[in-house]
């Protein structure tokens, strides 16, 4: 590997009328690009929920997602916001519910690369993240009872029934919870295809230079920003691209001028309230796997403004963004890494950001790599 790898290395070029037929890596660059695969990991089954994977609750999920008999006045579905055409988010700069919300409605491809959800990370799990616009009342506005009597009431409810026994012995909570499962095993099915990046990245790794070769030299380059003088990788890591942790990105925290967003501040304090976490009587795994994180967290000051470091997969699909969605599109993204401004960054040790001085070209190339990890189409 390490011979194929050197190889590799020195520029190639295939014949003048292929196009940017060569790869640009130095070895260290492609061990660090084969980092971010291989795509998809196998996910396995979410432990904590007892209908992952299960298809019929998978069907039942898909089904609820889509209907607004999840929300009280029956105007609302989860897809009014997660529309799958829009990379399951909106479209709009932060979510409209009964009015508008504080934070950008976020894509809920790849769920299962997260431990954390939410922009402030406020559950470690997916069906607990779930179970909040339901309830919301300026989301979907439910409350327990009357969201069991709707089911109860509907042709949902034989489905339910089969899937987790009869609806009218379960208390309502039991109901709210089996529903969000339900909806939590369609979400985990969610997942981006392969891109013209995961192409690039297995043919490194099997030593096929043509087939490497293909990927455009402008998306090399830009990649080659992206490990090395952007640090987009200190933060943006793996195979999804997240290194699923919460850091300040420069971007204001201030909702209004006077009222601010706590981020991961706030959202380890919904944590520690919910009764609905990996620790809890809610989840099915009898080890409690995972529940060790949500034991373990402590407040820190450096924890207020931070947010979840979204994945990059599939984000050309769900501009605009940021836990705001204060950005427009992928080149004013690039742009805001540019020119960060050092005293919005008010966390300690986020010193990895600095403005980046990038020319047009090398703006370009950025976005044009990070375009490459969202061409599948889907
Ligand atoms: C009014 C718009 C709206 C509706 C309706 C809505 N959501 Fe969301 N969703 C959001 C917003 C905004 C966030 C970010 C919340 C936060 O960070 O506090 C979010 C976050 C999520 C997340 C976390 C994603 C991640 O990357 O961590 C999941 C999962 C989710 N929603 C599922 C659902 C489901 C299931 C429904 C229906 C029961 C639903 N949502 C209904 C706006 C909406
Ligand atoms: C210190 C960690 C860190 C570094 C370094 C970093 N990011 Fe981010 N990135 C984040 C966080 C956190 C967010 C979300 C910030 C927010 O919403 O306030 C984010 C958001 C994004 C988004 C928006 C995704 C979405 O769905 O909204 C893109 C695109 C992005 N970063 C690309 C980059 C690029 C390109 C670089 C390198 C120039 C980079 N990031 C460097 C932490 C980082």
């Amino acid at each position: 590997m390490r011979g194929v790898s050197y190889l590799l290395a020195i520029p190639l070029c295939i014949g003048l009328s292929v196009a940017n037929a060569e790869v640009l890596l130095t070895e260290d660059e492609i061990a660090q690009t084969l980092s971010h695969g291989p795509w998809p990991p196998d996910f396995g089954v979410d432990p904590s929920n007892k209908v992952s994977g299960n298809r019929d609750a998978i069907k039942l999920g898909e089904a609820f997602f889509a209907d607004p008999i999840l929300s009280k006045n029956r105007e609302m579905s989860c897809q009014s916001c997660h529309d799958p055409a829009t990379g399951f988010s909106d479209a709009l700069p932060r979510a409209v519910g009964k009015k508008i919300l504080d934070r950008n409605t976020p894509s809920l491809m790849n769920l299962r690369s997260h431990r954390w959800f939410g922009w402030a990370g406020g559950s470690d799990n997916i069906w607990a993240q779930s179970i909040a616009p339901i309830l919301h009342e300026d989301e979907m506005g439910h409350d327990r009872d009357s969201l069991k009597k709707a089911i109860s009431a509907s042709s949902y409810k034989s489905a339910y029934d089969d899937l987790f026994g009869p609806i009218a012995q379960h208390e309502s909570n039991e109901v709210l919870v089996n529903i969000s499962k339900a909806l939590a095993a369609y979400q985990e099915t969610l997942v981006t295809g392969q891109t013209s990046f995961d192409r690039f990245r297995n043919a490194l790794e099997a030593g096929d230079t043509e087939a490497a070769s293909e990927y455009s030299a402008s998306a090399q380059r830009g990649l080659q920003l992206f490990l090395g003088r952007g640090n987009c990788a200190f933060c943006h890591s793996g195979p999804a691209f997240t290194n699923g942790e919460f850091h300040d990105a420069g971007v204001p925290y201030f909702i209004t001028e006077t009222r601010v967003d706590e981020g991961r501040y706030g959202g380890l304090k919904a944590l520690k309230q919910s009764p609905y976490t990996l620790a809890g009587e809610f989840s099915d795994d009898p080890d409690k796997s995972g529940a060790w994180a949500v034991n373990q967290v402590r407040f820190q000051h450096s924890d207020f403004g931070t947010f979840r470091v979204p994945g990059l997969r599939g984000a050309l699909h769900s501009a605009p963004y940021m836990h705001n969605g204060s950005l427009s599109d992928l080149a004013a993204v690039v742009d805001h890494y540019d020119m960060i401004n050092m005293e919005r960054l008010h966390v300690d040790g986020e010193a990895i950001l600095q403005p980046l001085g990038l020319s047009e070209r090398e703006k370009e190339d950025l976005v044009t790599f990070l375009e490459s990890l969202s061409d599948d189409g889907s």
